[in-house]
């Protein structure tokens, strides 16, 4: 079997800078609040009715295909990985093949739904399909319109502030050189909690999972359960977080899934050149580096920026890393992921 390497790289964040002191205009919170908890600073958003999560992620696409000289119709799958798609269904791939203009070549389209891991899951696929010789060129993105699905009052400031729009891309190829690429990648799941970090309604669920009165009429005797009155009136259609419950696991999952990467291909800690961790919070990536014993200037975190991007945060993170010459040819760069599901997964990929 042949390996797989990052062959392109790119990302794309949307102009509109959002400052933790403006969103003290729409809610009742503090830039020292958010600061403090989360490392936080500014978000991007994008332009309501203009930008979507996958015209987002077209334009990282784009940047990445172009990255690794190729161009659109080389393309041959095609992994999108998001929690706020455009459309319920179908998934953003599809509307990604159409806006690169490549509906022609009818090459597969597979949407990824594992939140913060969601860009793990999907690189790790693409290795698979791309070791066994099945695709040459396969395109992951990783995109996210948090902003559309949020709630901007009080109520949903604990979640809200977290979050930010962006999108990054990378093409994924064989090479014959056994020595570089995509070492290994761990994935993990526990559905034992998975209404802690969720977005319940609009859904299927029915009322199935819990005791909540999401307003179901009983006397509709058909349909009736995806979407109703009450979940409308009472704003049930945002995203909802036990944020310490989530910061615990976190801490706990993030180097227990880099320990199994490295033991997996006989390296340790401190053969990581550049550890990528999703950028849930910094708090969360200062208590990971401590553990794992990594300097500074071996991690990358620019969520002070950007916020979490979720499914994007990895690839927009990497990508910045790769364009400072922060990552270089012959590096061992580690990527991990913790999320809602729970899900969680890892990646080791030696740069070149
Ligand atoms: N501004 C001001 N006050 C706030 C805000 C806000 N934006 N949000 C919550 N508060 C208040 C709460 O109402 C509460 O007030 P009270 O004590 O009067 O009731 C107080 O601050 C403390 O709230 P907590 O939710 O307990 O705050 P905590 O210290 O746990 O910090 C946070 C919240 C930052 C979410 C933290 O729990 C955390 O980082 N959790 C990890 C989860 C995470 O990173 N999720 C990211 C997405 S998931 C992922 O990618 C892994």
């Amino acid at each position: 079997m042949m390996n797989a390497r990052i062959a392109g790289i790119g990302h794309y964040v949307p102009e509109k800078a959002v400052k933790n002191d403006d969103l003290k205009e729409v809610m009742d919170t503090s830039d020292e609040w958010i600061r403090e908890r989360t490392g936080i600073e500014e978000r991007r958003y994008g332009v309501k009715h203009e930008e979507t999560t996958a015209t987002m992620g077209t334009e990282a696409a784009k940047r990445a295909i172009a990255d690794a000289g190729l161009q659109p119709e080389d393309i041959d799958f095609i992994i999108f990985a998001t929690l706020s798609p455009d459309y319920y269904f179908p998934g953003c791939g599809v509307l990604l093949q159409r806006a690169l203009g490549i509906t022609k070549t009818e090459i597969g389209a597979l949407d990824i739904r594992n939140q913060c891991s969601g860009f793990i899951y999907g690189l790790s696929v693409a290795d698979q399909f791309v070791k066994t010789g099945m695709y040459k060129n396969v395109l992951v993105v990783g995109a996210e319109m948090h902003s559309m699905g949020l709630d901007f009052t009080t109520k949903g400031r604990g979640v809200t502030v977290i979050f930010g729009d962006g999108a990054g891309a990378v093409v994924v190829q064989p090479t014959e050189n056994k020595d570089v690429g995509i070492l290994t990648t761990k994935l993990h799941s526990d559905g034992t909690y998975a209404e802690k970090l969720a977005m319940i309604s609009p859904g299927s669920h029915g009322g199935y999972h819990d005791e909540v009165d999401y307003g179901f009429d009983k006397d509709i005797k058909y349909g009736g359960i995806f979407i109703t009155q009450k979940m409308l009136d009472d704003e049930m259609y945002t995203p909802y977080m036990e944020g310490q419950f989530v910061f615990k696991l976190a801490v706990r999952k993030f180097p227990e899934v880099i320990m199994e990467a490295l033991m997996a291909v006989g390296l340790k800690p401190t053969d990581i050149d550049m550890l990528v961790p999703h950028q849930a919070n910094l708090r969360i990536s200062q208590f990971v580096q401590k553990t794992m014993g990594l300097p500074n200037e071996k991690v990358w975190n620019n969520i002070q920026k950007y916020g979490n991007t979720t499914a994007a945060s990895i690839p927009i993170a990497l990508s910045e890393a790769v364009q400072a010459g922060a990552v270089k040819k012959g590096d061992l760069v580690c990527l991990a992921a913790f999320g809602s599901g729970f899900t969680w997964g890892s990646a080791l990929i030696r740069w070149g």
